[in-house]
């Protein structure tokens, strides 16, 4: 099986900045609560011409853009949401649609929750190796703000809107390792379509204590697997749930917290979205240079968990 590595990254930010003090003008809140707990100020919504679609199409064009690959260049679509406006055709299709890819590819959707835009590689990195093909899109994205409860204070805070995407080709050499995992679980969970309108229902300590688990699992079955200790990788991406998670974890693990991206505090919860648009920030603001091994760590609803360690390439 070859290896993967990311020759492009791209992100679409949803319109509507929203803050801690508007959101403390609907529910009992504060930006003092908010902030002090989740180190999200604030966080963006679609605005009334966006959408999921809208968003991973912007964002799928971003890293085509950067890789410098022509659309029939991909060959596969791999899209980690769980927030479409539709079930069926996968968010994935109606980005192919858009993009005009070719026909004869791979094109689905994953859902893995937080953690789906990892997976999303790790399925991308199979597809390539079993079709013979070279360049994959992964996709993260989420329009979060249409299945939230704007009267639960326990979740409306944390969650917001995005989309984040790479450019993935195949290589004989490099570092690539992977880990995958979930417990199955309903601590973070979202009714399918139903009489009444689904939103995020979240038991918030329960995915705290798991997500403290799940980091340090994943970073050292990527160090062990790979041989390697996190002074190898130059920059560590976190699913960004909470600062106080990755915090805890790099206390926890003596890491360097220079290491560790954050930018929930703009961001706030993009769930699948939240991976790749801080990959997409730590590749364009010269954080990760061509030859730089990343490592991405996720966890999330399902319970799911996984990680990638991985090189940033260019195209060949
Ligand atoms: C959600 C989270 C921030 C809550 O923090 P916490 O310290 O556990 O807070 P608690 O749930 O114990 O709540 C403490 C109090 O704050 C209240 N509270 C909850 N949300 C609040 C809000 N937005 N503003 C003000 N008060 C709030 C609670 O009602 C509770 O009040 P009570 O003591 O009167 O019952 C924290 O559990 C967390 O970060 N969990 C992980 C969530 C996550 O990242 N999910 C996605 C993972 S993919």
């Amino acid at each position: 099986m070859k290896n993967i590595e990311i020759i492009g990254t791209g992100m679409a930010e949803a319109k509507r900045q929203i803050t801690n003090d508007d959101l403390a003008n609907i529910v009992e809140t504060s930006d003092e609560w908010i902030t002090s707990r989740t180190g999200i100020k604030t966080r963006r919504f679609c605005g009334e011409d966006e959408d999921a679609t809208s968003l991973a199409i912007e964002a799928a064009k971003n890293a085509i853009a950067s890789a410098g690959v022509k659309p029939e260049e991909i060959d596969c679509v791999v899209c980690g949401t769980l927030s479409g406006e539709y079930v069926v055709p996968a968010l994935a299709c109606l980005v192919q649609r858009e993009l005009g890819f070719r026909e004869d590819i791979p094109v689905l959707d994953v859902n893995a929750a937080c953690s789906g835009f990892i997976y999303g590689l790790e399925v991308a990195r199979g597809l390539l190796n079993s079709t013979d093909g070279h360049i994959g899109l992964v996709i993260g994205c989420e329009h979060l703000s249409r299945l939230l409860d704007m009267e639960d204070r326990n979740t409306c805070v944390l969650f917001g809107d995005g989309a984040g995407a790479a450019i993935i080709q195949t290589t004989d050499s490099g570092v690539y390792e992977s880990v995958l995992g979930a417990r199955g679980g309903y601590e973070i969970a979202v009714e399918g379509p139903g009489e009444v309108r689904s939103t995020i229902k979240m038991d918030g300590k329960a995915v705290f204590k798991f997500a403290v688990e799940a980091i340090p699992k994943c970073v050292t079955t990527l160090e062990d697997k790979a041989e390697i200790t996190l002074d190898d990788v130059d920059m560590v991406v976190c699913h960004q749930a909470n600062s106080r998670i990755i915090d805890h974890c790099v206390r926890k693990m003596h890491a360097d917290s220079e290491k560790f991206y954050k930018n929930m505090d703009r961001f706030g919860n993009t769930s699948a979205a939240s991976v790749p648009m801080a990959l997409d920030e730590v590749c364009k603001n010269g954080l990760a240079k061509v030859g730089d091994t990343l490592m991405l760590v996720g966890f999330g609803g399902g319970l799911t968990w996984a990680g990638v360690l991985i090189r940033i390439g260019e195209k060949k």
